[in-house]
């Protein structure tokens, strides 16, 4: 339900008559997924439930000034900065993303948009940052509606429907609204979800001290989007099979992170980073985006496990780069690990850990500090 700011008598359905101009900000972080969503139907909707950790250091900020179109003025988006400078594709992905939201937004087509957006981590390094970037926008986008109508969701709806808003711009955006960790889809137990994720907070304190150092083997743009790796579940013999095994996997990990098992943890997460190019090597048009470093990392981790008996892990999502995980309990045997045998094999390592979910930034809007 909506609440009028400051007494105003607001009923949602009912436009604004006068539109106002502002500036809202958002700084939102990427996720990685422990249990892979990789296959959708209807509209960016999970074949899958999945469940992932949502990063601290990785982060988008975005700042969306809104203005009334002039009477000569198209809406939409008028002008996109990253990094300070225009870049004409994403500028089209996200005019595209806001033409499909308008049915669900009326304000976008009387405003004009002027977007910057940063990234904290390095443009083209591998790390994927359509997460951080959706949700930031997203949110961004919810808090115009609410500056518009001058009135408020409960912060609980209101992140559920920026989460919902994020899905739309990219499946896995819809998981960085949640921190610690994010569920998204149906496990088979429970009311069923899939339009927005959920947060997962049920976890045991050993667990809040999860490392995520991001190897990057390869900076590169990936021969295979994400987007054509689910289309090519479609037609994937093992699809089925996938589909079950993933969710039994995301109710094992629930129970994991209640109860602490942080070896169980590390064994899930190899064995999905694993599966999911396994299910590029079945599909109908096989890929390979891994590098022999990508391989030699990872042995490489399983043997330091072996070697330190340290709970250790890695995943991988749809490139060559590899996320490994650790718990803070044990930096130092990890820290000297990835100096000394893992930097060598990569571009650059960018050491992450567990975050605390998007936040709202200083010196824009008028409403209430939300984040
Ligand atoms: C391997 O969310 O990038 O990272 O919905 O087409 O934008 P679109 O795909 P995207 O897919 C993410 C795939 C993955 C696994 C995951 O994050 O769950």
């Amino acid at each position: 339900m909506f609440r009028p700011r400051q007494g105003v008598v607001v009923n949602p359905s009912t436009e604004p008559k006068v539109l106002e101009e502002g500036r809202v900000s958002w700084s939102s972080p990427s996720n990685i997924a422990i249990v892979k969503y990789w296959g959708k139907r209807g509209e960016q909707l999970p074949q899958n439930a999945s469940l992932s950790l949502t990063l601290s250091a990785s982060q988008t900020q975005m700042r969306v000034s809104y203005a009334p179109k002039g009477p000569k003025e198209s809406p939409g988006l008028r002008s996109f900065l990253f990094q300070g400078l225009e870049k004409e594709r994403f500028k089209a992905r996200i005019q595209n993303y806001l033409h499909g939201l308008k049915d669900r937004l009326g304000f976008l087509d009387r405003v004009c948009l002027d977007i910057e957006s940063e990234n904290t981590f390095p443009h083209s390094c591998g790390v994927a940052s359509s997460a951080s970037a959706f949700s930031a926008l997203a949110l961004c986008l919810c808090e115009i509606q609410e500056e518009l109508m001058g009135a408020s969701l409960p912060r609980e709806d209101f992140f559920r429907k920026a989460s919902c808003l994020a899905r739309l711009g990219s499946g896995s955006a819809c998981r960085s609204l949640y921190a610690p960790l994010a569920l998204w889809g149906n496990v088979g137990q429970g009311p069923f979800v899939d339009d927005h994720a959920l947060p997962f907070r049920e976890i045991h304190p050993d667990f809040l001290g999860l490392r995520d150092d991001i190897c990057i083997v390869d900076g590169g743009v990936k021969p295979v989007s994400s987007s054509l790796g689910h289309e090519l579940m479609e037609g994937n013999p093992w699809a089925k099979i996938r589909y079950a095994t993933a969710n039994r996997r995301v109710r094992q990990l629930m129970d994991i992170l209640k109860s602490g098992e942080v070896w169980d943890f590390m064994e899930l997460a190899c064995a999905e980073g694993m599966a999911l190019h396994g299910l590029m090597w079945v599909s109908p048009r096989p890929s390979l985006l891994l590098k022999p470093a990508s391989l030699a990392i990872m042995e490489k981790v399983i043997e330091c496990r072996r070697r330190h008996k340290i709970p250790l892990g890695f995943t991988v999502d749809a490139g060559p780069n590899v996320h490994v995980l650790s718990l803070d309990r044990d930096r130092k045997t990890v820290a000297a690990f990835l100096k000394e045998e893992l930097a060598p094999l990569c571009e650059r390592i960018i050491e992450d850990r567990l975050g605390e979910g998007p936040r709202r930034t200083a010196g824009e809007g008028q409403g209430g500090g939300r984040g």
